[in-house]
């Protein structure tokens, strides 16, 4: 049975849970969770757990105590309660259901770390995470630690019948854990950004400089009926399927992301003072958070200077700017006379190629200059990795998606509202997290996430 599997016919072991989104505190879903191909290997998945626990640690191994405390704004969570969140994810929706060994670390961490399960119970406040100076980062560590070992000899001990139904959620967990990482990374950007002695995270990482930002090139797609979405046996989140037809116009995407060169003329040619160029909501945010710029740029003597987790730095015109909202992606392609592509678009254009590129492996951290391409060349550059391009497309379902048959009903969609679509990727994710068919998705308004655009045109 198990060599059926590992051969890519899935159990369907399902299971109905509540999950997450990169998004995290925007979305609660309940999902059928098939046994993947690569979560019926029990030493395999036994590995990929460890190592994205010991992630998570290393990633926290960077900074302070006190850095691990601070909460900046509602949307920010502190470092130790990524680390702790992740840890009562696993103690609430594996080993207290599954393992009757398991004795809970402390009862309390229930209604600290619940992020937003409804039917899990009350929960503290998410913008009052920052006022938790308990449990300290040495206690978190301890339950973090409680947890993992329970959690591997879980994995080597339980019953085949026990197995079935924990495979599935276990790699949800550690696709969980992934996310919460690159939270982990926008979180303290933030948070250092707001502090006046902008600490970096850390040194600076050696990239390929190109003589100048690429000139505008296109690849140019037929379009026609299609399909999108995830299908076959390997991990993905619910909300990526189900695969369904999509009627495409012929469009053409630019090679690569907009990079800060263009962006400075967007600003120098008067972008942010231009009403015309703006959707509504996005002028009302210009002016109401009196915005100049994409996030953690500065302007000092006529200079524009960038922050990121390598410390402050002038702004590099080759390089795909990042942390703007989906106004300002919106109102860049109407300044620039193109579009925002659609998902189905993206997707399509991305679909046969490798899911590689700077991702947070590549530990820049920050997206990084194409220093490879020629200018002429019509080949797409930069869709996996650097930063999450936004598309003109809202967080929807999918046609004919459904949760589980008997799927707690206040879940379903909950969050599939206000939201557009990102795709691609960006620097601070982990590489194998990700998929060609992976939605990310924020409100129109953030610029927290490491999110940038690239550019679209009817044919
Ligand atoms: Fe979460």
């Amino acid at each position: 049975m198990a060599a059926a599997r590992r051969a890519g016919e899935t159990k369907r072991a399902t299971r109905r849970l509540a999950t997450i989104n990169a998004n995290e505190g925007s979305q609660v879903l309940d999902i059928a969770l098939p046994l993947s191909a690569s979560g019926a290997d029990r030493s395999a998945e036994r590995d990929r757990f460890a190592a994205v626990r010991q992630q998570s640690e290393t990633l926290a191994g960077h900074l302070s105590p006190e850095d691990q405390a601070i909460q900046s704004m509602p949307d920010v969570s502190p470092t130790k309660w990524h680390l702790a969140h992740t840890s009562w994810f696993f103690e609430t929706f594996l080993l207290g259901p599954l393992d009757p060994a398991y004795r809970e670390f402390d009862p309390a961490f229930a209604y600290l770390f619940n992020s937003y399960y409804e039917a899990v119970g009350p929960r503290h406040p998410r913008p009052e995470r920052g006022l938790l100076s308990r449990p300290t980062v040495d206690a978190i560590a301890a339950y973090r630690d409680h947890v993992t070992a329970a959690m591997l000899r879980f994995i080597e001990t339980a019953g085949e019948a026990v197995w079935q139904r924990a495979a599935p959620l276990i790699e949800l967990g550690t696709h969980h854990e992934q996310q919460h990482q690159e939270l982990i990374l926008m979180d303290i950007k933030h948070v250092f950004s707001v502090n006046p002695l902008l600490p970096a995270y850390q040194a600076p990482r050696p990239h390929a400089v190109p003589p100048e930002p690429p000139a505008a090139a296109w690849a140019e797609f037929a379009g026609g009926l299609d399909e999108i979405g995830h299908t076959g046996p390997d991990f993905a989140f619910d909300n990526e399927g189900p695969r369904h037809k999509a009627w495409l116009e012929p469009f053409r995407l630019a090679t690569h992301p907009v990079c800060c060169g263009g962006y400075l003329d967007f600003i120098a040619d008067g972008g942010y003072r231009r009403p015309e160029l703006w959707l509504s909501e996005g002028w009302a945010a210009v002016q109401q958070q009196a915005w100049q710029a994409p996030l953690y740029w500065r302007c000092e003597d006529g200079a524009w200077l960038i922050f990121t987790l390598s410390g402050e730095r002038p702004v590099d015109p080759a390089e795909p700017v990042c942390h703007i909202s989906l106004y300002e992606a919106d109102a860049f392609a109407r300044w620039a006379g193109k579009r925002l592509p659609t998902e189905a678009e993206w997707e399509i254009a991305a679909r046969d190629l490798p899911v590689t590129g700077n991702l947070a492996d590549s530990e820049h951290l920050h997206p990084c200059p194409d220093a490879a391409s020629a200018n002429d060349d019509p080949a797409l550059r930069q869709m996996i990795g650097d930063v999450w391009e936004w598309t003109a497309s809202p967080y929807v379902a999918y046609p004919r998606f459904r949760p589980a048959a008997g799927a707690v009903g206040e879940y379903n969609g909950k969050f599939m509202s206000n939201q557009m679509v990102l795709r691609g990727g960006a620097a601070v994710t982990p590489a194998d997290h990700l998929r060609i068919t992976y939605r990310n998705f924020f409100p129109p308004s953030a610029r927290w996430a490491f999110s940038g655009l690239r550019l679209a045109e009817d044919l």
